[in-house]
């Protein structure tokens, strides 16, 4: 197993209120699986990646991202688990402007401290059909094509788990389209399990499995759970 959410809770504080966000949410994901999460806005979608990809701890209950708890984990044990085993796309595009195309691939590389990390980085911007873009700057692409820098770059160091959170959300529907047909393309070539949370019923489609939130909770899996 990939990842495994036990009894998940976690809530926010502002000021003296407490915000439940999940509420109590199990789940698991195997290797080379894709889970889409589908629900309306508010429902937890983003919080369970960020506890699934360990840049924030639950309440209480447990995340094992390959077996290992993230609360068992310091700081830089943390940092280091995301940068070796995750992953991320974000629904609104987060390269660096000052970077080129392929120097904004080759960061995570850099980060673990991999030696001469260009030509892994090209290779990756060739897998996901826009080598000929790799000089640009991320204003000089379209946002289909950013996001596939985006998603180039989230799989260059070969992660085992890739969270996507509304990765087809800012694009039109051609855009997104392709988009999917990269993600399971990348999928069945590097193995990579998807955490991906989404509105796009196209994109829900696409996965293997449908979780459904719901105020915080899962709702039975293959039926929306009301709305
Ligand atoms: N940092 C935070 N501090 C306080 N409350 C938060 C914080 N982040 C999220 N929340 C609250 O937690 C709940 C879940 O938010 P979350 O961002 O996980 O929803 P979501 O399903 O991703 O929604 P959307 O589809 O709009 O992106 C919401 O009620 C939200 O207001
Ligand atoms: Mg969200």
């Amino acid at each position: 197993m990939v990842l495994r959410l036990r009894n998940v809770e976690k809530h926010y504080a502002v000021a003296d209120q407490r915000i439940p966000a999940l509420k109590g949410v199990t789940l698991e994901l195997g290797r080379g699986e894709w889970l889409a999460l589908v629900g309306r806005s508010g429902c937890g979608k983003t919080t369970l990646l960020n506890l699934a990809g360990a840049a924030d701890l639950p309440t209480s209950g447990h995340v094992e991202i390959e077996g290992v708890r993230t609360t068992s984990l310091d700081d830089d044990a943390l940092t280091e688990l995301r940068r070796r085993r995750i992953g991320f796309v974000f629904q609104f595009l987060q390269l660096l402007p000052t970077l080129t195309a392929v120097e904004n691939v080759e960061l995570p590389l850099q980060l673990a401290g991999v030696r001469k990390p260009r030509a892994r980085a090209v290779e990756m911007l060739e897998m996901v059909g826009i080598a000929e873009l790799a000089d640009r700057h991320p204003h000089q692409l379209s946002g289909g094509e950013m996001q596939r820098v985006a998603i180039a770059r989230a799989l260059v160091h070969e992660p085992s788990l890739l969270l996507a959170d509304e990765p087809t959300g800012s694009l039109d529907d051609e855009a997104a389209e392709s988009v999917i047909d990269l993600l399971l393309d990348m999928k069945k070539r590097l193995g990579t399990s998807i955490l991906m949370a989404t509105h796009s019923p196209e994109a829900a489609a696409a996965s293997d499995r449908r979780l459904f939130l719901r105020d915080g909770k899962l709702a039975a899996e293959g039926s929306p759970g009301g709305t």
